[in-house]
């Protein structure tokens, strides 16, 4: 396995430092939307604005545990948004390539702003979709450049801790939403609008932050700026000698002009090693069933009969567990590997869905009864654990991985498909997901097992280590070393 490379001198700078916490703000954004939109959606001023006819239903509930919540209007306030980023990602892909990174960003901010104006002032249906509309953009270019820019502007030896960040701030962003749904849900007939609304504090930040953070030198020199693309990465880098690591961002760079059209290139067949990784990658993420928690923990709560509060609570512990643990992965990542943590995550998130499935089959009936107490605080442990186990693995690397992967020439448009697909499996999973709960009741959490297995297995027989790797020596140093994937590669 490579080790970092020692040709590449860095300081770690005040600057660089402040460069990468304002580019994380993408990810706050991006966490706080999947944080709030569950807790508006179950505000009674909410529905009786928007959804009138659901809360007349919501008000005569049948009281079956597992359905209570079944809606398709209301599943699709939470996931449209997803759409909306999913077809973002590729206009956010071509504005990363030709306008750079750090425009994109400032677009990605620019968007949210309107999107949470537009959202909290609602007075009608269709300000609030189009609101949604204007975020899930926000999201699609914001995910798209954020991962980009700080795999690029990280040092070759940090550059999996720096990548985290962005799922750090997705984790911050996830507990606020929570902690701020908490406090609306009592202020009366306004709390939603508060509640959508503060979204627009970190894209106020995202904006101005993204006017003074560097451009990326890759960027930089791909755009034929090789002058000011080695000032910046001695800036950011924080010594005056750069030059090994800037013959290597100009050679990757000489290798993508080569390429005219990345998406067609990325249909050729050495680009599907980092292709399928990516995509699949992101898949798994969204089948280890995160999100039926993220998006529905109080609901879940609810289910197992905890009273409207203790399932807030609950709720925003998971939410503390998900970013301390996001802390594990950025001391381990660069030390362990990606592998060793995708691997350890799958056996205790399997053990973890397996027994939250076992116990709720077998005391959880449809109708009729409750979790004991006892068996209640079981439970919320054992989510906690699996949240616990997914913030250090596949939260933090399903976003990392498939950013440092590609070569350049299909960097930004590969990346493009990572999106695409994860917010494509978000939005399946966000929509779906109260239905499957209802059908298949206490099995859903075997079903997300069963996919923990595949996706275990895939780790183990196909993704290679790319720890301590430059960016931009990703093929000949892993795909091309790969048992399975140098076949792909002559
Ligand atoms: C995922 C989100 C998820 C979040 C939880 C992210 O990496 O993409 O879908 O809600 O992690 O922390």
């Amino acid at each position: 396995m490579a080790g970092p490379d020692a040709r590449f001198n860095s300081k770690t700078t005040g600057y660089v430092f402040a460069c990468w916490i304002i580019a994380a703000f993408g990810g706050l954004m991006f966490g706080y939307d999947i944080g709030i939109s569950g807790g508006v959606s179950a505000m009674d001023d909410f529905l009786i604005k928007f959804f009138p006819q659901i809360h007349e239903k919501k008000l005569h509930a049948k009281e079956d545990n597992y359905c209570k919540y079944d809606d398709q209007m209301l599943q699709l306030f939470t996931s449209s948004l997803y759409l909306a980023a999913l077809v973002a990602s590729f206009g956010a892909s071509k504005a990363c390539t030709v306008l750079g990174r750090k425009p994109t960003i400032l677009v990605a901010s620019a968007f949210f702003l309107i999107g949470a104006g537009l959202s909290a002032g609602a007075q009608v249906k269709w300000m609030l979709i189009l609101g949604r509309i204007f975020f899930g953009i926000g999201v699609g270019f914001g995910n798209e450049a954020v991962p980009v820019f700080l795999s690029e502007v990280a040092p070759v030896h940090q550059r999996g801790a720096v990548n985290i960040l962005f799922q750090l701030f997705i984790t911050i962003g996830i507990l606020i939403a929570n902690l701020v749904n908490y406090a609306t849900s009592s202020m009366h007939p306004y709390g939603w609008r508060v509640s959508l609304g503060v979204a627009a504090v970190p894209a106020v930040v995202l904006f101005f932050g993204s006017l003074v953070i560097t451009e990326t030198p890759t960027s930089l020199v791909e755009r034929g700026k090789d002058h000011v693309g080695k000032a910046a990465l001695k800036k950011i880098r924080g010594v005056d000698d750069v030059d090994a690591e800037f013959e290597q961002i100009v050679d990757a760079c000489e290798q993508a002009k080569l390429v005219k059209h990345p998406f067609r290139s990325l249909m050729k067949k050495q680009s599907m090693p980092p292709l399928i990784i990516g995509i699949m990658l992101q898949v798994f993420q969204q089948f280890t069933g995160i999100n039926a928690i993220m998006f529905y923990a109080p609901v879940l709560f609810q289910t197992m009969g905890f009273k409207n509060d203790a399932s807030l609570l609950s709720a925003v512990i998971t939410g503390i567990v998900n970013v301390g643990s996001t802390f594990v992965s950025i001391i381990f990542v660069d030390k362990l590997g990606r592998r060793k943590l995708l691997l350890q995550a799958c056996v205790q998130m399997l053990i973890c869905q397996v027994a939250i499935g076992s116990i709720l089959h077998v005391h959880l009936k449809a109708t009729g009864s409750t979790l004991d107490k006892g068996l209640a605080a079981v439970v919320v442990v054992l989510v906690c654990l699996y949240v616990m186990s997914f913030a250090w693995s596949w939260g933090p690397l399903g976003w990392l991985i498939p950013s440092e992967t590609f070569p350049l020439e299909t960097r930004t448009a590969g990346f493009a498909f990572a999106v695409s697909t994860n917010m494509l499996f978000t939005f399946i999973i966000a929509q779906a997901f109260l239905s499957m709960l209802c059908h298949m009741k206490a099995f859903i959490f075997f079903f997300f097992s069963a996919w923990i297995f595949i996706m275990g297995m895939f780790v183990l027989f196909l993704l290679p280590e790319t720890k301590g790797v430059h960016i931009d020596s990703m093929a000949d140093k892993v795909w091309k070393q790969h048992p399975v994937w140098k076949k792909f590669m002559d």
